[in-house]
């Protein structure tokens, strides 16, 4: 049994989840726990709500609530929207905890105390209407390579040239559009990075054989570049405040703590049971854990370069990341999400439309691994009409009603396994294997190309073997396939089981049985496990697995959720 380590980037509090966060780090995270707990390996699956940063402060004050109110609300619907997509955390937490704080300190006493930190006085946007200090973004004014009179001080998103602040013509203040900005100067702390370059290239190199290519390039990208320092704290009030004398009014910049956030919701986890669980054993001088990150493209340079430096710096032996998948996004028909513009499905409507399996189901077949995708709801509703209604839900209604109505309804006995099942048997092993192959390599896209074409062996096998017709002449043989049918129920629904969890209860509940009594995914032996509902069992004929998506449904979402087509 290996002990495997999960992380998903931990989305921020302010705002709520569309498909593109779901499909982005979320979802492929919970997959890959499912598919490693049904291994039979010892799972940690952490993540939690990154709460810091001045984001958090502009929506509480638009919504004048008081900060902390306002976390705990938004911490609330994330948590309810990942529940409601079955998501199997062991614990999500939060980064603005205690016990991230003390987190934070120790790792900062580290890396301040071996030489990594340093003082540097910088010049800062200061709004005087606003009476704070602007970070980079929240200053807003006309580009001037482009014109485009929206461009934030960090970057154009017109021609993506990167910008300070001070380049912007007419600039103003992105939180009250007050014009009265001045250039301050003020201290901040700084994390050596290039101090630090050596040992992390170094690291980064044992990487190149694992690391998808998208997070290995990104990396080599920054290392190339060279690094600069790297200013971690910021003159905020919402934050930790930093734990060094002179800069207690300043707080740590919300990307130090967020990563270290997984530890500090470990710690978090621990606090829940202390007496069963040690965060420890996860995180330090933990040789025997596999610890793999899952996170959206933009996220993968502070996931290789800048929290692995924090970490290299402090001269712990902490876990790093050993599988760093990166992923690219989903846009809405094309564009972005936006509440505000009523632009694309969120997580919180998806489900109240249709039960979390399908969306599950359609974001994985659909995952942005390589390149960005899109979704549309007709692609959603056609995908869902064809692969669930029409291949899985038509076969275990068919395989069901047919045994039910010729039969009765328990597993039938007679006939004996024939050159047609063993060939069934052998083709289904192959894909399985596949399957659990890709799955472990996190290749997703591929795994499911894989699951559909274990679906489809089934319904080729029914197709051939004609048990309808067989009935007639030769009830041994026609209960013989029927049998093979309904245990080809249990093994779809073992395999769809990290995809589709509630879909796979559904189908095995239907035999009386449940996934916690399922068989391990390691060294899956496809013949014996085709044997395992024996004849005599008693089932169910249940109601339709998935309902057909009509196109009057599919125009209603379009109107609901927007759409250009
Ligand atoms: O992009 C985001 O949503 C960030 N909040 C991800 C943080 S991941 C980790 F470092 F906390
Ligand atoms: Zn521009």
């Amino acid at each position: 049994m290996s002990k495997i380590l999960i992380t998903s980037a931990l989305p921020y509090v302010n705002g709520v989840p569309h498909l593109g966060h779901m499909v982005g780090c979320l979802l492929p995270s919970d997959v890959y726990a499912r598919f490693h707990r049904m291994l039979g390996n010892e799972v940690l699956y952490i993540c939690g709500t990154d709460e810091h940063g001045t984001p958090s402060e502009v929506g509480a004050a638009k919504e004048g609530m008081d900060i902390g109110e306002y976390c705990t609300k938004y911490h609330n619907r994330h948590r309810q929207a990942y529940k409601d997509f079955n998501l199997s955390f062991d614990f999500f937490g939060r980064t603005s905890s205690r016990e991230n704080q003390e987190m934070t300190y120790h790792i900062f006493e580290q890396l301040d105390k071996n030489g990594f930190i340093e003082e540097k006085t910088i010049k800062q946007i200061f709004s005087v209407d606003d009476n704070r200090f602007l970070p980079d973004r929240y200053v807003t004014g006309t580009c001037p390579h482009c014109g485009y009179d929206k461009a934030r001080g960090d970057q154009c998103e017109n021609c993506t040239k990167v910008l300070e602040p001070t380049d912007l013509i007419n600039p103003r203040s992105t939180i009250s559009g007050s014009t009265n900005l001045e250039v301050r100067e003020t201290k901040h702390l700084f994390l050596k990075l290039p101090q630090l370059e050596q040992k992390l290239a170094a690291w980064v190199k044992t990487k190149e054989p694992f690391w998808p290519d998208i997070a290995y390039s990104i990396a080599q990208k920054w290392l190339k570049e060279g690094l600069q320092e790297r200013c971690i704290t910021r003159d905020l009030k919402w934050g930790f405040p930093v734990n060094k004398a002179g800069f207690e009014d300043k707080v740590f910049y919300v990307w130090f703590d967020a990563p270290i956030g997984y530890i500090g919701i470990t710690r978090q986890w621990e606090a829940e049971n202390p007496a069963d669980r040690n965060w420890k054993d996860w995180w330090l001088d933990a040789k025997d854990v596999r610890y793999v990150e899952f996170m959206g493209k933009d996220n993968v340079p502070f996931h290789s370069i800048s929290f692995p430096a924090t970490l290299l710096g402090t001269g712990e032996a902490w876990t790093m990341v050993d599988y760093l998948k990166g992923m690219s996004y989903l846009t809405y028909e094309g564009g972005k999400f936006s509440k505000s513009e009523k632009r694309g499905i969120f997580a919180e409507d998806a489900v109240t439309e249709f039960p979390a399996d399908y969306w599950r189901y359609w974001l994985m077949s659909n995952a942005p691994e390589g390149s960005d995708t899109s979704f549309g709801f007709d692609l959603f509703a056609s995908v869902i009409n064809k692969d669930l209604n029409g291949v899985l839900g038509n076969f275990v209604s068919r395989v069901l009603k047919m045994t039910a109505s010729k039969l009765g309804e328990t597993v039938p006995a007679g006939g004996e396994w024939t050159s047609m099942e063993n060939d069934l048997a052998a083709n289904l092993q192959k894909h399985v294997d596949d399957y659990i192959k890709y799955m472990d390599e996190l290749e997703f896209r591929k795994a499911m190309n894989e699951l559909r074409a274990i679906w489809v062996e089934g319904n080729n096998y029914i197709t051939a073997a004609e048990p309808w017709t067989v009935i007639k002449t030769d009830e041994a043989r026609a209960s013989c396939i029927l049998r093979t049918c309904i245990n080809l129920i249990r093994l779809f629904a073992v395999m769809s089981a990290p995809i589709m969890p509630q879909t796979s209860e559904n189908m095995l509940q239907r035999l009386g049985l449940s996934l916690k009594n399922m068989p391990s995914l390691s060294g899956f032996d496809v013949k014996s496990q085709l044997q395992a509902v024996v004849a005599g069992t008693p089932f169910s004929v249940g109601e339709l697995l998935f309902e057909r998506i009509t196109p009057e449904k599919v125009e209603e979402l379009k109107q609901k959720y927007g759409s250009n087509s």
